[in-house]
């Protein structure tokens, strides 16, 4: 961590008595720790736009017995080849497959094939982690 700045922040007492809640409920140890997580976590998503470099995970629950839906996802993963750094499969139960993409590119593109995996038919499951490489922390 670099050199620290203090600054005051004026709060609505219940926005506070909440904020305070929410900072017990999660273990975090600090209003100033919250308060750096929200600020990171707003940066972070002002970084998803356009073509600024970004980086995530792309998590999705299917049925591998739905063959059409399985010739979609690896048509959309060739259109978007280069995006995915890194896949795993997980066999969860007999008809459930987790699959884990590593994503890597520009904002729009990742954003893009998520849209795209999101509207396939049969898909139970998708999530988006959206995060940085980290070259502006
Ligand atoms: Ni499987």
């Amino acid at each position: 961590m670099g050199e620290l700045r203090r600054f005051g922040v004026s709060i609505e007492a219940e926005l506070g008595d909440r904020f305070d809640a929410h900072l017990r409920a999660k273990g975090i140890p600090s209003r100033s720790e919250g308060i750096r997580d929200l600020v990171r976590n707003a940066l972070v998503a002002a970084e998803w736009t356009g073509t600024q470099e970004v980086a995530g995970t792309i998590s999705m629950v299917y049925d591998h017995h739905r063959r059409e839906l399985l010739a979609k996802l690896m048509d959309l993963q060739h259109d978007y080849h280069g995006l995915t750094v890194a896949s795993q499969h997980v066999h969860l139960q007999h008809d459930a497959c987790l699959e884990v993409l590593i994503v890597k590119g520009p904002a729009s593109r990742v954003q893009g094939l998520f849209d795209r995996l999101r509207a396939i038919k049969g898909m139970k499951h998708i999530a988006i982690t959206r995060t940085t490489p980290g070259h502006r922390p």
